[in-house]
Parts: C-alpha cells; structure tokens; sequence
C-alpha cells in the first residue's frame, strides 16, 4: 500500500506476508541456548560442566584449512565477493555434489554459499513458501527448522516419528499429514535430534509422495558424514533426477569439516524460481558469505578428506561410551543413533517421581544445574514431551566423564528429599 492507504492495482493482497518482526513474536529462542548459558556461566565460574547439551564438534579444523584461512587473509582476498560465493567454490561444490553425492546434473550456477545449513534453510523457506504454505517435518526435529518455517510465513505440520521404526519418517504417516495447503516435505537425514539415517527405501517412497501431490523436498544433509557402519548417506536428489528440480538440498561444512564458527553451507536447487529469488535475498541480508571462510571451505574440500574417518571413529567411541552408560537405567529408552551426534532418550513418566521433578523440562533442569548438560524433548516438538537428548560432540574425555555423571544422577535418589 501507498501511503494514502491505496493499493497499488498490481499488487495483490495475497502478496503480502506477515511483516518479519510479527513473525518474531512467534519463534522461541530455544531452550537449549538457554541451558547451554546457565553451563557456560558454570563453566566460567570454575565448575565442572559436561556440555551435553550442545551440538557443536570438539575437534579443530585440519591444519591446511587453517592455512588457507590465514594464507586467504594475508593475501588481502578481505574484499566483497561475488554475492552467491567465490567462483571456486562453487566450482569445488559442484564436483564434490556430482562425485559424492551423486547428483550429476547440478552445475555451479545451481549452488548457493550461505552462512553455513541454518541460513541455507531461511533462505530456502523463504524463497519458497507463501503465507500458510505447511511444510512437513519430522517431530521430533531440530527446532530451528520450524522457526525457519514459521519466519517464512509458512506453518510446519509435524509428523510424529517413532521408536518402533528407529525414528525413521514413516511414508504413511506422511501421507495422513498432506492437505491442500501443503507445499514441501522437509527431511533430515541422518537426522537431529534421534540419530535416525533414512534408507534409500524412505526416500523413494517420499520422492513417489512428493511428485504425486507435486510437492517440493527439502532435503538438509548437514549430517551426511557423520553416520555409523553400516549406515550410508542417500541423497534423496540423487535418487529423482527426473524431479530434481522440485528438490531443493542444503549442506554444511560445519558438521563434515568441524567449520562451525566458519559459516558456511550451500543451497543446491535447479529450479529457475528459486535461482531467481535467492541471490536478491542473499544480495539483501548477507552480501556474500565472509570471503576468508570461503577459502578455507574450498581448502576442506580440495584437501585431503581423512580427518573425516577419523571424526567418525571418534564419535562411534563416544556413541558406546554414553548409550552404554545410559542402557538399562528404568524409566528410561535409549535409541543408539545410526548417525549424527545425538543420543535420544524415551522417558517413561513414572521416571519423573523416583527423580523427584514434573517432567523433562524439570529434569533437564536439574541435571545443568549439577553441571551436566541436555535438551528436553519438548525443545524439539509437540508430541516428544517425555524425552530427552544428550549429544556426544564435545571432547572424548568429557563424554566419558559425563556419562559416568549422568548414569549417577539418572539411577540416584533424584532431586534430594529437601530441595522438593
Ligand atoms: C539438522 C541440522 N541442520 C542444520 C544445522 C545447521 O548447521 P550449520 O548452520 O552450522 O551449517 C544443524 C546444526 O546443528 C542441524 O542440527
């Protein structure tokens, strides 16, 4: 509208979304961050804190990638970029998505660098949802996905994932969730937070929902290297060619390289809509990922590729290590992930009166406030309230420490008779 409160006769009603700040008011900040600050408090205070709570990797970047980081930074390669990501980056993307991936159709022009998976996924959202568009998505699932959703004016429909199937999306479940406002089916493999990795199976009965209903796929793969044998990634593009172009995937060099605090992901998509929106949007917030980043991912993904080998083994220790100290504690179901770093716990709720707190939220509580950290189940959707999630990504020593902690605490009296 102008303002005399006329409206532009091109412009319809239906163009308008909900302004970003009214989005705002509908996205919690999470209620990880908040218990991961009461643990870094603790932590600075001296305390003992098992930081279990958080998903970021305890390892350092390979040294060639902290040497093209510097070697990028004192060559004065410090100015604006081209908006979408260096050429060569681009470039290495493409080949590594042709190669490891196996999506042999996707050239440079269809790859997009972002500020790492979480931007690549607001960006994707936004450039593709209308105003009360739904987007299935696991339920459980990381919660920035459904805010990412919500921030793009669209709404995500939960579909609730279960044990009995190793947290697998149930393709049928999928189905009873469609409407006629359905616009994409999100997944996330393996997947954050039960570890799930989904089989080539899933993901061609997903493409055969999607291309019946004309859906669009978003596929977040920023877990695709961590993954336990004989798990194996499929990238669903990888297994549609014919419908690439209504699959739209993301990646990250957070998870693959330990580049966390780098930055830095990718939005892969052939449509000719999106290819069109994205750049102004990346133009309008980012400008361009920071360009030194953009170096040291190009370094991580020309390089040798054997700290990733290495990562997964160590993860696999630490996997023993907390679903051994976790199994056969009562009230309590541990599912040992397939990939990813996190460990998802079933609660039974009589757990909550032997422990002495009302619900996992309390229990989650409890726990940070002896140091060890967690995520309660509820952070993660609507229908997992009896549930928790302990990641293993923090340093070797410190996951052996924590669940020899947490088994204490889990299988104590709980919550000591004079603080109830
Ligand atoms: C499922 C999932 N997707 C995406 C991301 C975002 O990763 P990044 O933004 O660091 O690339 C995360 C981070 O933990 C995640 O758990």
């Amino acid at each position: 509208m102008n303002r005399t409160g006329a409206m532009p006769a091109e412009i319809q009603w239906e163009d308008f979304t909900m302004a970003l700040s009214e989005s705002l008011d509908k996205v919690s900040l999470g209620k990880i961050v908040v218990i991961r600050e009461q643990l870094m408090k603790a932590q600075a205070a001296g305390q003992t804190v098992y930081r279990l709570e958080s998903g970021d990797p305890s390892f350092s970047v390979a040294p060639h990638v902290l040497a093209a980081l510097q070697a990028a930074a004192a060559a004065g390669k410090t100015h604006y970029i081209p908006n979408d990501g260096i050429p060569q980056l681009r470039a290495a993307l493409r080949d590594k998505i042709r190669r490891k991936n196996n999506i042999p159709a996707v050239t440079e022009n269809d790859i997009f660098v972002t500020n790492g998976a979480m931007h690549a996924l607001f960006v994707a959202f936004c450039c593709l949802l209308a105003t009360g568009d739904e987007v299935i998505v696991p339920d459980p699932m990381w919660t920035e996905v459904v805010e990412n959703v919500k921030l793009a004016g669209g709404v995500p429909v939960g579909v609730p994932l279960k044990f009995e199937k190793d947290f697998e999306y149930d393709p049928a479940d999928i189905r009873k969730h469609i409407t006629p406002r359905t616009k994409a089916i999100f997944l996330n493999t393996p997947h954050n937070p039960t570890g799930a990795v989904l089989s080539k199976e899933t993901l061609l009965e997903i493409v055969a929902i999607a291309e019946e209903h004309g859906l669009w796929i978003v596929s977040d793969e920023a877990y695709e290297d961590v993954r336990y044998a004989p798990n194996q990634h499929h990238s669903i593009a990888s297994l549609a060619p014919h419908y690439l172009e209504k699959i739209v995937s993301v990646f990250s060099f957070s998870k693959s390289y330990a580049m966390s605090g780098l930055r830095v992901g990718c939005i892969v998509t052939t449509s000719a809509t999106l290819q069109s929106r994205i750049p102004k949007l990346l133009r309008c917030t980012i400008n361009g990922v920071n360009s030194v980043a953009q170096w040291a991912a190009l370094a991580a993904l020309e390089g040798p590729q054997d700290q990733i080998p290495v990562m997964q083994a160590e993860y696999a220790l630490r996997r023993s290590m907390l679903f051994d100290a976790l199994t056969g504690i009562e009230g309590l179901r541990v599912f040992k992930p397939n990939g990813g770093f996190c460990m998802w716990a079933e609660l039974d709720p009589k757990i909550y009166p032997r422990l002495g707190c009302k619900d996992a939220a309390e229990l989650s509580e409890w726990l940070a406030q002896m140091g060890i950290g967690s995520a309660p189940g509820d952070a993660f959707g609507e229908t997992c309230h009896d549930a928790i999630r302990f990641a293993f990504s923090c340093d070797t020593a410190m996951v052996r420490d924590g669940a020899v902690a947490l088994r204490q605490a889990l299988t104590g009296p709980g919550i000591a008779a004079a603080d109830r």
